[in-house]
């Protein structure tokens, strides 16, 4: 992780904004069966080449993409720059598979760019360093100067990126790092094969990510990256709703997942998961001290499936009666239990009881003396406080997705130690700074 003086001071609006948008779109939006199509039925590269004559997006607006991305309220967005295919939505005159050599012929980072900014919304990029076009990415040592050409192709889009399109934000990594290096590295038997899992790369071959990301942090100073390449990052990224893991308040972190079940890239009539189950990944992340990234695939032609659209401004639309509980807010001080989690912004704890099973809340004793205490989803509720605990009465059985317990408190929340309310090993800190 980074560690010099502003790193605190870069991500805080970060660390306030709780929720973002990603967007996995390219070439492999066409086929339909997400973005790993080409690795998952080995496609052979020029037969999937292919694809980027028939990319010509008539609906392309990312006007509609950060309305959409508002009115769910989220605070910023990522969307595929490049993935693991090696298709760049962007001008990069390097490389024959671009967006502006396919039949689109438009730069579509530059246009997105533009729109999300000026939609008030912070910029993200990801960017996949691994390409599975070259062979040097699987076999480095065997094939150097693939690799080599491979690494050149990471560091000039990186730095074409940082160069040409304003501020940006994040930039978002995937496959980058020696975690991938040498996807397959051991064994070649006339196809791709995966290096086992657990077994490191031992190779020669580096991407040199300090010195990608180090000129990336020249041209723009702000930058959040993420920790799916070796040089320092800004924040941890965890993945898929299973991810969710421990409360952390010591490393910023993400969870991102899909709105859909399936792949990340568009893949028709995929089942878009419930409003409850997407409540319960928001207040879930931001309980444990994270952020949530939630994924939409748009359609080839550019939209957002409707569905998708609508489910995200139902979240919005609840955010924005319940969103003082979520927004610059940090995780704790209860530390997530079996009945939810909590978050607190300033003297006020928000616990977000997600589980209860009947009316009487019993909490560990709290440090700070309570002053009020109100249910912001509806109902009433008794606050009392002994030395030995906190026993929180709903005068009615908790029935919302979420369950919000106003708790106002004598002194700032940061000051408490965080409370442990199951055991689980977490990295904490004795007490969350508001970094
Ligand atoms: C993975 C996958 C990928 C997806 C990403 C999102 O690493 O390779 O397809 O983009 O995770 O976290």
């Amino acid at each position: 992780m980074v560690s010099d003086s502003d790193a605190a001071s870069r991500i805080a609006w970060w660390r306030d904004a709780k929720f973002g948008l990603f967007l996995h779109w390219g070439v492999y939006s066409i086929p339909g069966r997400g973005e790993w199509v080409q690795w998952n039925e080995q496609i052979p590269v020029d037969e999937y080449a292919k694809l980027a004559q028939q990319f010509k997006p008539t609906s392309f607006d990312p006007e509609a993409w950060a309305a959409v991305a508002k009115d769910a309220g989220m605070k910023y967005t990522v969307l595929t720059a490049r993935h693991h295919d090696g298709f760049a939505l962007f001008d990069d005159p390097g490389s024959s598979f671009t967006a502006m050599k396919a039949a689109a012929h438009r730069d579509f980072v530059a246009d997105y760019v533009a729109a999300v900014r000026k939609a008030g919304l912070h910029v993200g990029l990801y960017y996949s360093p691994l390409d599975w076009r070259y062979p040097g990415f699987f076999f480095p040592d065997l094939y150097k100067a693939s690799a080599d050409e491979l690494r050149e192709q990471y560091h000039r889009q990186l730095h074409e990126l940082a160069s040409h399109y304003g501020k940006l934000d994040i930039v978002w990594f995937d496959g980058g790092g020696a975690d991938w290096l040498g996807f397959g590295g051991v064994e070649f038997k006339g196809g791709w094969h995966a290096r086992p899992k657990g077994q490191d790369y031992t190779g020669l071959f580096s991407w040199k990510d300090e010195e990608a990301v180090a000129d990336l942090r020249q041209s723009q100073p702000a930058i959040l990256v993420n920790d799916r390449t070796d040089a320092p990052a800004d924040f941890r990224s965890r993945e898929g709703d299973g991810a969710m893991g421990d409360f952390d308040n010591r490393h910023p972190w993400e969870l991102c997942t899909t709105i859909t079940e399936g792949a990340w890239g568009y893949q028709p009539n995929a089942e878009v998961k419930s409003f409850d189950q997407i409540i319960k990944l928001l207040v879930g992340a931001v309980g444990h001290d994270g952020n949530l990234l939630l994924n939409v695939g748009p359609r080839p032609d550019g939209q957002i499936e409707p569905a998708q659209a609508q489910r995200l401004k139902e979240v919005g639309d609840w955010l924005k009666i319940y969103g003082q509980s979520i927004y610059a807010t940090r995780g704790g001080p209860y530390m997530p239990g079996d009945f939810g989690v909590s978050t607190y912004h300033d003297r006020t704890i928000y616990l977000h009881i997600l589980n209860a099973p009947n009316k009487i809340l019993k909490l560990p004793a709290l440090s700070a003396q309570i002053t009020g205490c109100s249910v912001l989803t509806g109902g009433k509720v008794n606050c009392a406080q002994t030395v030995a605990g906190v026993d929180v009465s709903l005068t009615d059985n908790p029935s919302a997705v979420d369950t919000i317990v106003a708790i106002s408190i004598s002194e700032p929340a940061s000051s408490i130690r965080p409370i442990r309310t199951k055991d689980e090993a977490s990295a904490v800190a004795p007490v969350a700074k508001k970094e």
